[in-house]
């Protein structure tokens, strides 16, 4: 591993205030803008980011803390500028858990986020597709999520907590914002594209799941599996900020597989290409609905 923040321990990692004011002093010392609304896109999905203009782009490697994707797909570089008359923020690619980082600092982002004003986050990832009505190409609309990697003891807001960033126990019962989602429906209506809803489970990853881990995870109640965003929404609820989940089907995660077929990440890096076009409209009209409505 060739990153600075790799190889330590990272079990009791925490970050201060003071470290997420610091990242955000190195955002706005090269941005122009005041970005109000966030933006993390997964695997396959940073082609977003090409519309926004005036951009300042940054990489992740110059800013303090922020971990750096090691991932094909995650292009790991924020851009700040104006997407449909909204100042954004967007983050082009991702840190996770299987990458060795611990949760603390897969949530950093989105807590430097925070710290620079951002309200607002729009998370997507690519994900398997549990319920048999979600096909490769699908969006989901994320309704609500199961903290599967949570509950198994990995949840960034494990550690000391600065009650200035937000509550010891945070609520999670609206994780996903019931407006937000609103909107969300209403623009692929009129776009005139299915918008699944339904339930993300974040596992850890990397390796893909067991016919039996697959069966599993369907009768608990997850309509899509992923191995991200999960813990930046706890992050983001924490700090009082407003999500909105997407997720783009990349393939079939079925606990019959057709013989012969493995799940491999260029099919999910190549669903994206599919998925983008509508993701990029999608959000696109979220945010012109969000501009109305302010
Ligand atoms: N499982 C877990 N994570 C994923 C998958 C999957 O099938 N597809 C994309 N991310």
């Amino acid at each position: 591993m060739t990153s600075p923040t790799l190889g330590r321990s990272n079990v009791t990692e925490f970050f201060t205030r003071e470290e997420f004011e610091e990242a955000a002093d190195l955002i706005r010392s090269h941005a122009q803008r005041s970005p109000s609304v966030g933006l993390i896109l997964g695997s396959g999905l940073s082609p977003l980011a090409a519309d926004v203009t005036e951009p300042d782009i940054i990489s992740y490697q110059d800013i303090p803390y922020f971990p750096v994707s090691t991932v094909e797909g995650h292009t790991g570089k924020l851009v700040v500028g104006q997407l449909e008359g909204q100042e954004v923020l967007v983050m082009q690619g991702r840190a996770h858990y299987y990458e060795g980082y611990s949760m603390q600092r897969i949530a950093l982002p989105v807590r430097v986020m925070h710290t620079l004003g951002i309200n607002t986050l729009i998370v997507t990832n690519a994900a398997g597709g549990l319920n048999p009505t979600l096909r490769p190409g699908d969006l989901m609309l994320i309704t609500d999520h199961i903290n599967l990697i949570g509950m198994a003891g990995l949840n960034p807001l494990r550690g000391p907590n600065d009650p200035r960033l937000g509550p010891r126990f945070p609520d999670m019962s609206q994780a996903y914002d019931p407006v937000l989602r609103r909107i969300a429906l209403k623009v692929a209506a009129e776009l005139g594209f299915a918008l699944q809803q339904g339930v993300y489970i974040c596992l850890a990853g990397p390796s893909f799941e067991t016919p039996a881990d697959l069966r599993f995870l369907r009768m608990i109640g997850a309509d899509a599996v992923g191995m991200s965003t999960v813990p930046e929404v706890t992050a983001a609820r924490h700090a009082g900020m407003k999500v909105l989940g997407l997720s783009g089907i990349s393939n079939v995660a079925s606990p019959e597989p057709s013989e012969g077929h493995e799940t491999t990440h260029e099919e999910v890096l190549e669903a994206g290409k599919t998925l983008v076009p509508k993701l990029i409209a999608l959000i696109k009209g979220v945010l012109r609905e969000m501009g109305k409505r302010r």
